[in-house]
């Protein structure tokens, strides 16, 4: 069995991954949402306080199955530097008390091994990740080359949502609130612009989106009615959707997979989810979509991706240390 843990963010999240059946055997996360909700997006340091906290109690819950790990598989990055530590330091003790390697894993890798839980990887496929620290299209060629395309000049897609939340006094994480009120609003009632529609290069952008919301609000007689949130979170959605399908549609006609994987917590969003298919339907390909429980950040995803390293022999030694940024190829 693969221990995994994942601390890159705001969740703390131990999971058992067996290798022979990749069944997982024990999976757990304790997130911080509550914690983080008045500051209306994750503080670092907070969160590290917590994970110190949160991590030990996940793994007494799994402390049954330690006998029968094999390695220990630990997001080392991207991720915030010093959220990262505290899933490092615990697994730099556990390789040296239970006498087994050590796995680095990619925390966007991860994401992309959403997809393949308890059943074989499918490489290769592109990828559209969102979440609150990414908006990225990627070529996953194989296990060992993935290569990132295109990113976000400012903001996230995730992001996005938590801010304009925020705006609203709606609270954190953003997408969900943002997502269930949407669905009473009218989207066509703010004519939100698309962003970068004719940028040369396939990119995204959520910073003119969000300053456009933020005038909308303040044009509005306050406090706003339940009925303006609504309409300006659907409208919102619609445009922040609809310019991820944009840049999507571009990046399809370079793109020569045949599979198409939508990963990352805010790729639970329903709209999205329903665009993209129409989109791929459209373009006759397969879209590969991770189970909603498994879309948000979660050690499952970390021992998924884990196993295939350890059959590998992908190991590190324990001087394993946290990097905040990403490679473009990883
Ligand atoms: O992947 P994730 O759990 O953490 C990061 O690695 O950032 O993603 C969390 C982000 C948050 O910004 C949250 O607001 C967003 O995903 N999110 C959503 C939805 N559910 C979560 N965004 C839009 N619609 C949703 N349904
Ligand atoms: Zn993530």
């Amino acid at each position: 069995m693969i221990l995994s843990i994942e601390s890159s963010c705001d969740d703390s999240s131990i999971a058992i991954t067996e290798v022979a059946s990749l069944h997982i055997a024990f999976h757990q996360k304790i997130s911080q949402d509550a914690e983080h909700s008045p500051h209306g997006g994750v503080v670092p340091e907070i969160a590290s306080r917590l994970h110190a906290v949160a991590l030990p109690r996940v793994l007494a819950a799994c402390s049954s199955f330690l006998p029968r790990v094999r390695a220990v598989a630990v997001t080392h990055t991207p991720g915030f530097a010093i959220t990262l530590l505290e899933g490092i330091a615990m697994a730099h003790a556990l390789c040296l008390c239970l006498h087994v390697p050590l796995i680095a894993a990619h925390h966007l890798k991860g994401h992309i091994y959403s997809l393949f839980l308890e059943k074989p990887a499918l490489f290769p496929l592109d990828v559209l990740l969102v979440s609150g620290g990414h908006t990225l299209l990627l070529h996953a060629h194989c296990h060992e080359n993935c290569e990132i395309v295109a990113t976000s000049l400012d903001d996230s897609f995730g992001e996005s949502f938590d801010k304009v939340a925020k705006m609203l006094g709606l609270g954190y994480p953003g997408g969900p609130i943002i997502e269930s009120l949407a669905q009473k609003g009218d989207d066509a009632r703010f004519a939100f612009t698309i962003p970068l529609a004719h940028h040369p290069n396939i990119a995204f952008s959520f910073s003119g989106l969000k300053n456009s919301v933020r005038l909308a609000i303040a044009s509005l007689p306050q406090p706003l009615s339940e009925q303006d949130k609504a309409d300006i979170c659907a409208s919102f959605q619609r445009v922040a959707v609809a310019h991820l399908a944009q840049q999507v549609t571009r990046f399809l006609r370079q793109s020569r997979y045949a599979r198409f994987g939508l990963v990352g917590g805010a790729s639970a969003n329903r709209l999205l989810r329903e665009s993209l298919q129409t989109l791929l339907d459209k373009n006759g390909k397969e879209l590969l979509l991770a189970p909603l429980a498994f879309c948000s950040d979660n050690a499952a995803m970390i021992g998924r991706l884990g196993v295939q390293s350890y059959l590998l022999h992908e190991f590190h030694p324990l001087t394993l240390c946290a990097v905040a940024r990403t490679e473009r190829v990883f």
